[in-house]
């Protein structure tokens, strides 16, 4: 979903990780997200390809690094809560299932599920109901300050939380990558963490033939790549947006990594001390 001015149907690019989740088999909530041409290939694949090596070689690592990415940030997720966080935030929340993948572990702690309206709208209707604690709050990250957003929904910036951002800084442009995590920086309680991924910026000489074939598969989805950041500048830009890095991590490198897409890199942050 490139803009929120145009877009009126729910995201493909969600639509696609619920998809790879439901094959991967850790979510059992996917199915309900997963739209019908999807699905139909979906089930050829699960028929002719049960340990999904083809798709990943035909995905070219995309599929590996989504699932990859989705275990990582579970981990920091349930790490988070079992530490200190009392609330969860899941920014371009899509079909993520989560809430309720982790309703034990998250408990009665407020999650907020801030998206896209048109995403939100199809995740209300398709999916299980959400549980009690559960907020929806509806956000054009391009458009709006999602921070007055979490306010208006009851969000309390006093308290620890777990920002979990997955896969969408890529799709929007770096001002607004940079200002979102610095909202979270300026705002959120020393302490609060968020987990997000980066999509690496290489030179176009140094790009192999695959790494170009993916990112044209995600312009296919009308959801284009509009922000990449150089490797090496990617803990500077967390630290100029006012959060210390923690890990910077390639998905090919994280566990369940191997054969990922390499320009996926995954990032914990945390909101500094104040001085
Ligand atoms: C690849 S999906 C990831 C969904 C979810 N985080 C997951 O991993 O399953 C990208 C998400 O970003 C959201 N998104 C993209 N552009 C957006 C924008 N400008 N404002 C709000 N949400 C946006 C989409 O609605 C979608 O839910």
């Amino acid at each position: 979903m490139k803009s929120g001015t145009t877009a009126r149907s729910a995201s493909r690019t969600a639509e696609y990780v619920a998809l790879v989740r439901q094959l991967a088999g850790f979510d059992p909530y996917a199915h309900h997200f997963v739209p019908r041409d999807y699905a139909a290939v979906g089930a050829v694949l699960e028929r002719l390809d049960p340990e999904g090596r083809w798709a990943d070689r035909i995905a070219l690592g995309l599929n590996c690094a989504i699932r990859t990415r989705h275990r990582w940030l579970d981990c920091l997720l349930v790490e988070a809560v079992a530490a200190d966080a009392q609330q969860v935030v899941l920014l371009g929340s899509g079909f993520d299932a989560r809430p309720w993948r982790f309703a034990d572990a998250i408990g009665e702690r407020p999650v907020f599920l801030v998206d896209h309206p048109a995403t939100a709208a199809a995740r209300a209707e398709r999916g299980p109901d959400e549980a009690a604690n559960v907020r929806r709050v509806d956000v054009r990250f391009d458009e709006e300050d999602f921070a007055d957003r979490l306010d208006d929904a009851g969000f309390d910036w006093a308290q620890i939380a777990i920002f979990v951002w997955e896969g969408v800084t890529m799709y929007l442009p770096r001002d607004v990558v940079a200002s979102t995590l610095q909202r979270i920086a300026r705002r959120a309680a020393p302490g609060s963490r968020v987990g997000f991924d980066l999509v690496a910026a290489r030179p176009s000489a140094d790009q192999p033939l695959r790494e170009r074939i993916t990112r044209r598969i995600m312009a296919a989805m009308s959801e284009p790549i509009e922000s990449a950041f150089a490797i090496d500048e990617m803990a500077g830009f967390v630290e100029r947006c006012g959060l210390e890095p923690q890990r910077i991590v390639a998905a090919e490198q994280a566990p369940g990594g191997e054969g990922a897409w390499p320009d996926l890199y995954l990032v914990e942050a945390r909101v500094p001390d104040t001085p």
